[in-house]
């Protein structure tokens, strides 16, 4: 069966300076995979180049079977794939609520969207609280729930995110990645996510990768991760 996100030897960088080497990576419908490495190492780039934000200079990007590599990055959410990236952008002057309805603009059935909306203040209850407050006076646990939020509006088949734990503290990583294990259970939405907080992430993956300056050194499961003395040296401080 084909993966469900298919990345295939890409190869891509800034103007003639090269970042990813390489890279092929894939995700299986149903599962979890993490993408560990450290800053610089090319983790933002790969995802902006699966979206295509970022065009690669070679190598293909397959989704659900049909290449990708080069399709509008509106149409690619179409099809599927929602993206949180780093930074958790928000419309700071809209409400919360107004917020979560910008991710739905491509739904016109109003009950739909009601129910979406609903969803994603069951998952995040802090959200329903706070529906109606600016989301740029929101704390950073909340806008991280809302830009998760926003993005699970459009339903993605594939919810990628960028460094969902960036900033939160121990309590608002757990609450996050709680909410992507529950998304990922009841809603069978699979996802790639891009962490530093190595535990947290292996946590709720199945599988991972690690990159360094820009390549793949180690792809492999949850627990071979975990039992690498290597890995656990570089990047579990043990
Ligand atoms: N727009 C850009 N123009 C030039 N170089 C860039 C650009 N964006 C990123 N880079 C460089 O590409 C390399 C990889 O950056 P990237 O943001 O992909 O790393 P990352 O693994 O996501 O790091 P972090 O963990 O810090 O978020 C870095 O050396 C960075 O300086
Ligand atoms: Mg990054």
């Amino acid at each position: 069966m084909d993966a469900l996100l298919d990345v295939k030897n890409i190869n891509c960088g800034y103007g003639s300076l090269q970042i990813l080497w390489d890279v092929s990576l894939n995700v299986s419908e149903g599962e979890i995979v993490c993408i560990l490495g450290p800053n610089g190492a090319g983790k933002t780039t790969l995802l902006n180049s699966i979206m295509n934000l970022l065009s690669i200079w070679d190598g293909t990007v397959s989704f659900q079977g049909n290449e990708i590599t080069g399709v509008d990055t509106s149409n690619i959410a179409r099809m599927g794939v929602g993206y949180v990236p780093e930074g958790k952008y928000l419309f700071e002057a809209l409400s919360v609520y107004e917020n979560l309805l910008l991710g739905a603009y491509t739904v016109s059935d109003q009950n739909e969207i009601k129910k979406r909306i609903e969803r994603v203040y069951s998952l995040f209850p802090r959200l329903a609280e706070r529906k109606k407050q600016a989301s740029g006076t929101l704390s950073g646990g909340e806008r991280q729930m809302l830009a998760i939020g926003r993005a699970l509006m459009s339903e993605p088949t594939l919810l990628m995110l960028d460094e969902p734990s960036m900033g939160l503290s121990p309590k608002n990583t757990m609450l996050v990645m709680d909410a992507v294990a529950t998304l990922h259970q009841e809603q069978g939405v699979s996802v790639l996510i891009v962490e530093q907080n190595v535990k947290a992430a292996l946590d709720i993956s199945n599988r991972g990768y690690i990159i360094e300056h820009g390549r793949i050194s180690y792809s492999g499961e949850k627990k071979d991760i975990l039992e690498s003395k290597e890995i656990q040296e570089a990047y579990l401080g043990v």
